[in-house]
């Protein structure tokens, strides 16, 4: 033994530091990893729910309406009402046809021919002189503006097709009524 620390001691106390000094730098080398990883995860998360939470906020807070907002809102109001009026205008039901027959056999005969649920037959007197005795104009209205019968049974308006003009449906009825003798 010659001093405090034999050679042996030494030799095992520079291989252990070296061995802890290893494993602190693998520590530091993982912390660093780890670091790395997190902040990267992080940021793509963040980023995508920002994106997510401005969208919806946006969607939130948006005006009803906001198309019709102002001048150029009332410009295009205005164009949306034309154009409407120019797509009802070309939808006029049978080529706009006043023929009542025609437009009948286009549309109210589904019902009224057979008499289908519950409707009164064309021509048929029984099923219509109570309805005839309401008078034309009642008949008229309730064949624009539809009806229900005391018996639950249901009159489209229009006979189902808005297309048709009042004109149209006044025309049709007064040659319903016609038809019944
Ligand atoms: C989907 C079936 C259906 C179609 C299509 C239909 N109707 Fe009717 N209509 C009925 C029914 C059902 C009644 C009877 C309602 C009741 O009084 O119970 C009725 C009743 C009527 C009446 C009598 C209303 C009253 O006050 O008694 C008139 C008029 C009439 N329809 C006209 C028309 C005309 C015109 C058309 C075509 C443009 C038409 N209907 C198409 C089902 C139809």
């Amino acid at each position: 033994m010659s001093g405090p620390i034999s050679k042996s001691d030494q030799t095992f106390l520079r291989h252990f530091s070296m061995l802890i000094a290893g494993l602190v730098l693998l520590a530091l080398a993982l912390i660093g990893l780890a670091m790395f990883i997190y902040s990267r995860h992080t940021i793509s998360q963040d980023a995508a729910l920002e994106t997510n939470a401005d969208a919806a906020a946006s969607a939130r807070i948006a005006p009803v309406g906001a198309v019709y907002a102002g001048d150029t809102g009332r410009a295009a109001m205005q164009a949306a009402k034309e154009a409407a009026a120019k797509a009802a205008a070309a939808q006029v039901a049978y080529g706009g046809t006043t023929d009542g027959k025609s437009i009948y056999d286009n549309l109210c005969h589904t019902c009224h021919t057979a008499g289908v649920a519950g409707a009164p037959k064309l021509g048929d007197k029984a099923m219509w002189s109570a309805r005839i005795a309401q008078g034309i104009d009642t008949l008229i209205k309730h064949a624009t503006e539809g009806y229900k019968g005391p018996d639950g049974n249901f009159m489209p308006p229009k006979g189902g097709n808005p297309a048709l003009t009042d004109e149209q449906v006044a025309n049709t009825v007064k040659w319903m009524v016609s038809q019944v003798k």
